[in-house]
């Protein structure tokens, strides 16, 4: 039997009609590939990371984003700064650079510790190549990870269109970008998406716009664009009105951080999409790798760093003229104050269920230990 190639079997998501990974290893053995996010949706470009720093500006400036994507470029970086120093203080030094980027995510975490313990016993002679080759595991494993979520993901949406009498379509709301571009290939939230499109299950994606970076008016929207799923990018403030009108079967987001607890934060504004579900009556479903669980914590509001970012992230605002241009204009008053939380924490209790590599499970240490019972 054929042994699954992961870029070759399981790369779904399509660019211009090919598929295509967010990251990947140059030619040279020496250098990282990744689509500049910040450019998308106007310009698909390719930004070429060569040092430690580049990795580590890269999650700063979000040319890569999201909390798997984050972690894989993370683990590169690290390889990338064991090219250049290989001693215990080279590893300590580009690690630190490293954890400072963003605080949120825990796969970030994660993918440093994946690596610096695949290379810390090792002399510095071999610590880079086997940097380089954990780095790529990681990769590879994230895109079957993100597909086995794309399999239970569409057992639920299924079970939904089931429910409807198979008529219609199934309208999935969505917060953020949990796609294909946040992870190496597929997504979270969006591989049950790919899936149940590629089933033949008629689909209608409500989009987030996802203020202020805009990531679901700016990136879902264009890479559902790109993979032909119907889609509508509506304000952040039209869920809770959709969900009260019945035009919203289920909501599917994705997670930055997970407790123990089945606590989750992900992108600001997704609370109060849990919130407004809830009182109507919607399911709402959480698609995770289990990197994005942090098994130390168990109080997401106590316990999950909340990144701040710029306030120009908020006063301020890009978009393509009909010239061309890319322009940034001002929104706001000259001079006035902004606070730009980039995160929120839905409780447990109004998540219908979490979306695993390992299945379906309740949003609870119950529910998690069942799933992962060597990790709680
Ligand atoms: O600030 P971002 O764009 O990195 O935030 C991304 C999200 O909030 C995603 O929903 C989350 O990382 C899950 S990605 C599969």
């Amino acid at each position: 039997m054929a042994v699954p190639h992961p870029l070759r079997d399981t790369a779904r998501v399509l660019v211009d009609g090919h598929p295509m990974r967010t990251i990947w290893p140059g030619d040279d053995g020496r250098t990282v590939d990744v689509i500049d996010q910040t450019k998308l949706p106007h310009a698909l470009e390719v930004a070429r990371l060569a040092t430690v720093e580049d990795a580590a500006r890269a999650i700063e400036e979000m040319v890569v984003r999201g909390a798997p994507l984050i972690g894989a470029t993370a683990a590169f970086g690290l390889a990338l700064g064991l090219f250049a120093d290989p001693s215990d203080a080279g590893l300590d030094a580009a690690r630190t650079r490293l954890a400072e980027t963003r605080p949120t995510a825990v796969n970030l975490m994660w993918a440093l510790d994946e690596v610096t313990h695949a290379v810390a016993v090792l002399p510095e002679s071999r610590r880079a190549d086997a940097a380089w080759a954990r780095a790529r595991r990681i990769c590879d494993d994230d895109v079957v990870v993100c597909s086995s979520i794309g399999d239970h993901g569409l057992a639920v949406i299924e079970e939904i269109w089931e429910h409807k009498g198979r008529r219609g379509a199934v309208n999935i709301l969505t917060h953020c970008n949990a796609g294909w571009l946040a992870t190496v290939d597929w997504g979270t939230a969006t591989a049950p998406i790919y899936k149940a499109h590629a089933a033949g299950i008629p689909l209608h994606v409500w989009v987030d716009e996802t203020r202020p970076r805009n990531q679901g008016a700016s990136l879902t929207a264009w890479e559902l664009g790109h993979n032909e799923v119907p889609y509508s990018v509506i304000v952040d403030n039209a869920g809770g009105h959709l969900m009260q009108t019945g035009v919203v079967d289920v909501c599917v987001v994705g997670s930055d951080r997970t407790t123990a607890t089945g606590d989750v934060a992900n992108k600001i504004g997704t609370y109060l999409k849990a919130l407004a579900a809830h009182d109507n009556g919607v399911p709402f479903y959480v698609a995770l790798p289990s990197p994005s669980i942090d098994w130390t914590i168990r109080d997401g509001l106590a316990d999950i760093p909340i990144e701040e970012r710029s306030p120009a992230e908020v006063t301020h605002i890009a978009g393509r003229e009909a010239g061309g241009s890319i322009v940034e204009v001002r929104l706001t008053p000259d001079g006035a104050g902004a606070t730009n939380y980039g995160f929120d924490v839905t409780p447990a209790r109004l998540v219908t269920g979490l979306i695993t590599e390992r299945g379906v499970c309740a949003a609870s240490e119950e529910g998690l230990r069942s799933l992962f019972p060597d990790s709680i």
